[in-house]
This record gives structure tokens, C-alpha cells and sequence, in this order.
């Protein structure tokens, strides 16, 4: 799929040639997966209910795995911009069809499909060619009036001290996995890493964060979860339908 932005196409290829090595790191980024959980609990419906969840840059679907087994009435619909990453996902979610649908998209220049109850994003939304504030306002013109965004997302430390602490414990962590597979993540995924060279990522304060959901006619949003450099905000769309 050609892209009319360089960074996107740049990012769609990293992933590309990341996908089979990120679904093998996925499940050791412990962060993340706990942020995973929360979202599956702050999910605002009941076990039984039908109801349209979009996962924007959905990767290997781990998230989307856990959400259609919790509800097993949910429709998914799964967009990413890499068609590796959307192979891995399709593995993984082949049981759930067909109420699990992925659809290859950048979400920098339109979101397909809805209206949704809810969208979900984990670490997706983190790269500069994204224009946090637009892209936000794209989520919220697909959502139902009462609808809500979880985005699990890097966080910018506050300063320079936090920031060093958070980076010495990841890096012990990181100690535990495979150091081959690290090193090869590493290598082909610096560009899309907020430590890379060159870095096309990019990690926001979590006021600016809320800034951006309050240009994007969001009700209300605030950082409900933390751990390290991984926050989780839920951000309320309000009752009036908005259009992009
Ligand atoms: C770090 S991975 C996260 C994947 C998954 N959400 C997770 O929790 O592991 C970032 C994902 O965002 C996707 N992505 C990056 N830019 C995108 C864009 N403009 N539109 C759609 N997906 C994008 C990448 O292809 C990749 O699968």
C-alpha cells in the first residue's frame, strides 16, 4: 500500500521485516501486557453484550485476543499499516472469525469502518508523522455518542532522573530475554524505538497528552494507569456526533 507520507512508508517497512521477531518479544513486554489487562477491565460493557471495538495499529492482536475472549459477542475490527503484522494477527485470531476482520490502513490518513463503542490502541500511536491532536480527532469522529478510547501509549518522563531510572530498569529486564532476539529487534527496529537513531518515534508528557484529547473534542480523558514509561488514558467521546 503506498503511502503518501516517506515516514509512514519508512515505518510500514521496519514493521514489515519486524513482525515474525516482535510476536515472539510481545508477550516479555510485561508493560504493555499489563496495560492490556487494564483495558480489557475498563471495557464499559458486560460480558454478553454486543458491541464494535476498533484496535488501531493492532500488530500480532494480542489485545484483540484477550477483548474477543472476554466478550463474546464483540465485533474487531483490527487496522494496521504493515501487512506482516496483519498476517501475525490473523494467525492468532483465526478462531474469532468472523467477528475479528483486519483491514490494512494508515491510520494517519483515514480510519475505515465504524461507528465503534469503543477503539483501542497499544504503543501504535507513538510516531512523529502521526499529529497526535489530528489523529485523535479522527478516533473520536468514529466513535457512538458515550463511546470511549483506550490508548495504552510511552510516556515521556517527567525529568531527566525519572527518566534514567525507568531506562536502568528496562534495561535490566530486557536482561531476561533472548539476546538474540533483542539484538535483531534492536538492529532492524531502531528507527521506530524512541532510543533509536535517527528516531521516528516519539514519546509525549502526559499533559501534553490530555492537551491533545481536549483539541480532539473529547468529553474528558485522563492517564488512569502507569508503570515505567507505559501509561494508559481512557478518554470519554461525549454524547454529540462529530464528524471529520
Ligand atoms: C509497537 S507495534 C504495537 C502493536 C500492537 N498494538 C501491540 O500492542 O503490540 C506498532 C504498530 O503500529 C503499526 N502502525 C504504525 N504506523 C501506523 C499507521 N500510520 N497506521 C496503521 N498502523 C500503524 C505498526 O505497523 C505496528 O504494527
Amino acid at each position: 500500500m503506498p503511502s503518501p507520507d516517506p515516514d509512514g512508508e519508512a515505518i510500514r517497512d521496519i514493521y514489515d521485516a519486524l513482525a515474525e521477531d516482535y510476536n515472539l518479544l510481545l508477550p516479555h513486554l510485561s508493560d504493555l501486557i499489563e496495560s492490556y489487562s487494564v483495558i480489557v477491565e475498563l471495557i464499559p460493557h458486560e460480558h454478553d453484550d454486543r458491541f464494535r471495538v476498533i484496535d488501531i495499529g493492532i500488530g500480532p492482536g494480542l489485545l484483540s485476543e484477550m477483548i474477543a475472549d472476554t466478550f463474546p459477542n464483540a465485533h474487531i475490527t483490527g487496522v494496521d499499516i504493515s501487512l506482516q503484522m496483519l498476517e501475525c494477527a490473523k494467525r492468532r485470531l483465526e478462531r474469532f472469525r468472523p467477528r475479528v476482520e483486519l483491514l490494512q490502513a494508515d491510520v494517519t490518513q483515514s480510519i475505515p469502518g465504524g461507528p465503534y463503542h469503543v477503539a483501542v490502541s497499544a504503543n501504535a500511536l507513538v510516531y512523529r508523522n502521526m499529529r497526535l491532536a489530528d489523529c485523535y480527532k479522527r478516533i473520536r469522529s468514529k466513535l457512538v455518542p458515550g463511546g470511549v478510547f483506550l490508548n495504552s501509549t510511552l510516556i515521556a518522563a517527567e525529568n531527566p532522573e525519572i527518566e534514567d531510572a525507568i531506562t536502568r530498569s528496562i534495561s535490566s529486564r530486557r536482561a531476561a530475554l533472548d539476546p538474540n532476539l533483542v539484538k535483531r529487534l534492536q538492529e532492524k527496529g531502531s528507527r521506530v524505538s524512541t532510543f533509536g537513531d535517527n528516531s521516528l518515534a516519539a514519546a509525549y508528557r502526559c499533559e501534553e497528552h490530555l492537551e491533545f484529547f481536549n483539541k480532539s473534542s473529547f468529553d474528558s480523558a485522563a492517564m488512569i494507569w502507569r508503570h515505567r514509561s507505559q501509561a494508559l488514558f481512557f478518554a470519554a467521546a461525549g454524547t454529540s456526533q462529530i464528524h471529520a
